[in-house]
């Protein structure tokens, strides 16, 4: 039997989510702080360094790989990071999680180097909304990113949206549509407490998964889907259409009893969970032995034992988690 990574609540961790670098073009208003102090590049991994990581984890049983940031694709050549993973005997799945600026210019390069999905945030249709919540987002270049990724023959295409009351709110319906009109799935986000933000009011803003979909049943026949997706989202369908319309609710369902995944710094810092600080220094290891991967091995083996159960995102401000989404990897 293949070996498998297992944390001591019973989970199996077989996906990772790959940061590839903290930076970003954009500064969307619940991710980063208006002026970003970015990782000095000789602590961020090499690509060769990610490579060699992504390998042990794939003999560690880890089936899927979902390259994220920052804004992978403003790093310099992300296409041979996804040829190299890509050609991983044992990975079933190679994924990207993405802005969409840089997809016009790399869809088909990515495509052809054995990408196999692409997630890209939309959280609104009009540009200047989107600019006011990128701050440096231009929505003519994402949609032109949104179509090169179709163009290029990328199946189940998934929208993200981070819904904020008052500011794209009373967009959903809108955005549903978009993505049924473009045969895509979408997801809508509600909004995590991490970093420390003071641009926006996250408390007021915060709107839950269930009083989205309340507001969607009005117009639109949505029925669940059965079948899971091995993430936190839950998803919906309208009859007549493939498209799937997701929630991910980290406040109002929890999902942490699910979780099969752990998380990967573009620093090399392995975290096992999004909401904690509990980590591993896997840089420290892959550059103490460089010809010799057991210890990187053994290393992330013994990560397993300090995942926690859950994220809570109901502790007091004082005691929350200061670590921006960016270093998170989303
Ligand atoms: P799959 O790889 O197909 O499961 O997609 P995904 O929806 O998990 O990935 P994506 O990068 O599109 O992320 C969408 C949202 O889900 C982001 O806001 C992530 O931060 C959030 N998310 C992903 N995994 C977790 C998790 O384990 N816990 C929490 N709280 N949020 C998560
Ligand atoms: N809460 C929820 N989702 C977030 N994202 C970034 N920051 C947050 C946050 N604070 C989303 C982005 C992107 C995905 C990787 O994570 O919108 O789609
Ligand atoms: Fe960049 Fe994504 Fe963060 Fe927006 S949410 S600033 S696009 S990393």
């Amino acid at each position: 039997s293949s070996p498998v990574l297992e944390d001591r609540f019973g989970r199996t961790i077989d996906y990772v989510r790959l940061s590839v670098t903290d930076r970003c073009d954009f500064r969307c208003v619940y991710c980063m702080a208006e002026d970003m102090t970015f990782v000095p590049r000789a602590q961020v991994l090499t690509l060769e360094e990610m490579g060699r990581l992504a390998r042990v984890l794939v003999a560690l049983g880890v089936k899927r790989i979902r390259l994220t940031g920052g804004e992978p694709l403003v790093r310099k050549d992300v296409a041979h990071l996804v040829r190299d993973i890509g050609a991983i005997p044992g990975l079933s799945e190679l994924n990207l999680t993405t802005n969409g600026s840089r997809l016009d210019r790399f869809a088909d390069e990515l495509k052809a180097g054995g990408l196999d999905r692409i997630n890209i945030s939309l959280d609104s249709l009009n540009p200047d909304r989107f600019r006011e919540l990128t701050r440096t987002g231009d929505l003519a270049q994402v949609l032109r990113g949104i179509d090169a990724a179709r163009q290029a023959g990328f199946q189940r295409i998934k929208l993200n949206s981070v819904i904020l009351r008052g500011r794209n709110h009373d967009e959903v319906p809108a955005l549903v549509d978009f993505a049924l009109d473009k045969g895509l799935d979408i997801a809508f986000i509600e909004e995590m407490p991490l970093g420390q933000i003071t641009e926006h009011d996250r408390g007021l803003e915060f709107v839950s998964s269930e009083e989205l979909r309340d507001d969607l049943s009005t117009r639109l026949n949505l029925v669940p889907l059965a079948e899971k997706t091995g993430g936190p989202s839950r998803y919906w369908q309208v009859p007549g259409s493939d498209s799937r319309i997701g929630f991910i609710s980290p406040h109002s369902q929890n999902f942490c009893h699910l979780c099969n995944r752990v998380r990967i710094t573009a620093e090399g810092r392995m975290l096992l969970c999004l909401g904690h600080e509990h980590s591993v220094d896997l840089r420290a290891v892959l550059r103490a032995h460089p010809d010799d991967d057991t210890p990187l091995r053994n290393a992330i083996v013994d990560a397993m034992a300090i995942k926690p159960e859950r994220h809570d995102f109901t502790l007091d401000p004082g005691e929350q988690l200061v670590r921006f989404m960016n270093m998170t990897g989303g």
